[in-house]
């Protein structure tokens, strides 16, 4: 179909709107207010795509703010290639600073952007993305809607330095946690350190949630090539931003839909992406949040093991790897590892991306430009790098990231010979972040080696929104002696930037009767990597007994969106989404035009 906008078109539901012939009535009240701020009746009803921006970005989201600017050469694009940009706000979600959980506000932003796709005029939408759950949130609401959509990053910081060593953002935190608690810097240091971690605009620069979930995002084929990892203050980033508003009218006329671009092979593709590049444990959830929200796309958490497990690790990027988002970039981000992974015969060629062309004619001949920082298929940082995705007598599944098992860890845990990746640890339970604080240097806890930390009521419907607290930190006494890992385990997250091994976003979760609700101080747990299974060792008649004695927490709601997240809110297996009874998929489509207002 032509994209240069000299042929017949076919007509646009803004139309609808703005140009319904037989009913100037309705029309002229939809119409008059658009012009109030200097658009024309000509631009309006010459029957050019109307392009809505989501923007995401604002001074309570900083990791999306500079959006704010890049959104003019989104405009211009798009109107050079003959369409309206109309720039709408998207609900605020910043994951470091909403309390108490940025989680809670996902599905909210994706409630609040279905009702704009579907309710105003609009064609085709860019969705600016960036900090963690931005990416998802909207990607859900085009999903559901399904308008011609296409995902333009603010891409990630530019690198953090403390002389010649990088300071990734989040990484550095866990890391300061470490000295802090050994007592090794001060609070000034440790703020200064931390800080250092983000020295422009954009969002995390590690692989943490971020970079993957825009990584995720191309590699579904919903951005343009390379989108992902250009730096938010680089200029190509602004010229990506050009080239995707020209785009998405090209999208417009030609009918380009999410629904004809995410497919369960193309998410079988995202998930061996999110092997190779290291990618963060809160990539399943966000995965399967948004293959809810389309029809026919049948996957489930299982498909993790199966399509993602045997994928080697190939991007050296913290928390991982060592480098950033600025050489992840130079050395070719995702249509590299693109590249590698047709190479290796592990990608679905066939579908379609936002181009319009499939995965294989765009992607087939990227490849790294660095094999130091993207390294190739068959000489990967780890073989079988993907999550194991764990079930037992405590809970249906959880995840570990097998990518950021270090050689402490599998020195400690993994390698007696007697049980290779097979052992038992002493339960040590924590009720939630502010019991774990308050608790963990409690000597009577008798921490060592030989215990796991578990935190519970963490989860979507116990925090709510699920929290990233699973990765904790062992007490001060075993950090000061060099122990700075213990394994951990909870019904909440970690935050992707974050290398602990825990085992996590374990479903159910303890606020709804989950196993993790029946673990007492001191009990056994065993942990097999083998066969991937988690079972607290426990006689059959006690197990019973305290199932039938289960004491649920009481959650107070803060807000009346709580009380509604919470009475519909699924398990984190199952992409922690709100459950629904109507068909709420392909909306344009399903429930066609909305009636008028007026
Ligand atoms: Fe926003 Fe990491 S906190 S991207
Ligand atoms: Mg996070």
């Amino acid at each position: 179909m032509s994209s240069n906008g000299n042929t017949q078109k076919r007509s646009l539901r803004s139309a609808a709107w703005l140009n319904e012939p037989g009913s100037p009535d309705q029309t002229a009240i939809y119409l008059e207010r658009y012009l109030n701020f200097g658009l024309t009746r000509e631009e309006l009803q010459s029957g050019k795509p109307i392009i809505g921006i989501a923007q995401t970005g604002s001074d309570l989201a900083p990791c999306n703010r500079h959006h704010l600017t890049l959104a003019q050469r989104l405009k211009d694009g798009i109107r050079d290639a003959g369409g309206i940009p109309l720039e709408f706000p998207v609900h605020p979600i910043h994951e470091m600073g909403k309390r108490p959980t940025a989680a809670l506000d996902r599905n909210l932003a994706t409630m609040g952007l279905i009702e704009v796709l579907y309710g105003y005029p609009l064609d085709g939408v860019i969705l600016t993305t960036g900090c963690d759950k931005t990416t998802p949130a909207t990607l859900m609401a085009a999903a559901a809607v399904d308008i011609p959509t296409i995902v333009y990053s603010g891409g990630p910081m530019l690198n953090g330095w403390q002389g010649d060593k990088r300071v990734g953002s989040g990484s550095i935190i866990w890391e300061c946690r470490e000295k802090y608690a050994a007592g090794d810097i001060d609070y000034e240091n440790f703020m200064d350190q931390v800080s250092s971690s983000a020295p422009s605009a954009g969002h995390c620069n590690t692989m943490g949630t971020a970079l993957t979930m825009n990584s995720l995002a191309e590699a579904l084929g919903m951005s343009l090539p390379g989108c992902a990892a250009i730096p938010g203050p680089y200029r190509e980033r602004a010229q990506m931003g050009y080239f995707t508003g020209r785009r998405i009218v090209e999208m417009v006329w030609e009918d380009l839909k999410p629904s004809d671009i995410m497919t369960k092979a193309s998410f079988y593709n995202a998930m061996r992406v999110c092997t190779a590049i290291g990618g963060s444990t809160n990539a399943p959830p966000h995965i399967q949040a948004i293959a809810n929200h389309l029809r026919d796309v049948d996957i489930n958490i299982n498909d993790w093991q199966t399509h993602g497990e045997k994928t080697p690790l190939i991007v050296n990027c913290q928390p991982a790897g060592e480098y950033l988002g600025e050489e992840f970039h130079r050395a070719g981000g995702v249509p590299a590892v693109m590249g590698e992974l047709i190479k290796a015969g592990v990608i679905d060629t066939k579908v379609l991306t936002v181009t319009g062309k499939s995965v294989g004619d765009i992607y087939t001949s990227s490849a790294s430009k660095d094999h130091d920082v993207i390294k190739t298929y068959d000489q990967p940082m780890m073989e079988n790098a993907g999550f194991a995705i764990m079930s037992g007598n405590l809970f249906d599944s959880a995840l570990m990231k097998k990518s950021v098992i270090d050689d402490d860890f599998r020195n400690t845990y993994l390698s007696n010979p007697e049980s290779p990746n097979c052992f038992t640890v002493r339960a040590i339970v924590f009720e939630g972040p502010e019991d774990y604080h308050h608790r963990i240097n409690d000597a009577d806890l008798d921490i060592d080696q030989h215990c796991i930390l578990i935190i519970r009521n963490c989860g979507p419907v116990g925090y709510p929104g699920s929290a990233e607290v699973v990765n904790m930190l062992p007490p001060d006494r075993l950090v000061k002696q060099g122990i700075t890992c213990l394994p951990t385990m909870g019904d909440g997250r970690q935050s992707g930037t974050s290398g602990s091994p825990s085992i996590l976003n374990i479903s159910p979760e303890a606020a709804v009767g989950g196993g993790l609700a029946h673990i007492k101080n001191n009990d056994l747990i065993c942990i097999d990597l083998n066969t991937n299974q988690v079972n607290l060792l426990i006689d059959e008649q006690e197990f019973a007994r305290r199932k039938d004695n289960i004491q649920l927490i009481t959650v107070v709601n803060q807000t009346p969106w709580q009380e509604i997240y919470r009475s519909r809110v699924n398990q984190l297996s199952e992409g922690g989404t709100l459950q629904t009874e109507g068909d709420y998929t392909r909306i344009a489509k399903t429930h066609g035009i909305p009636r008028n207002s007026h």
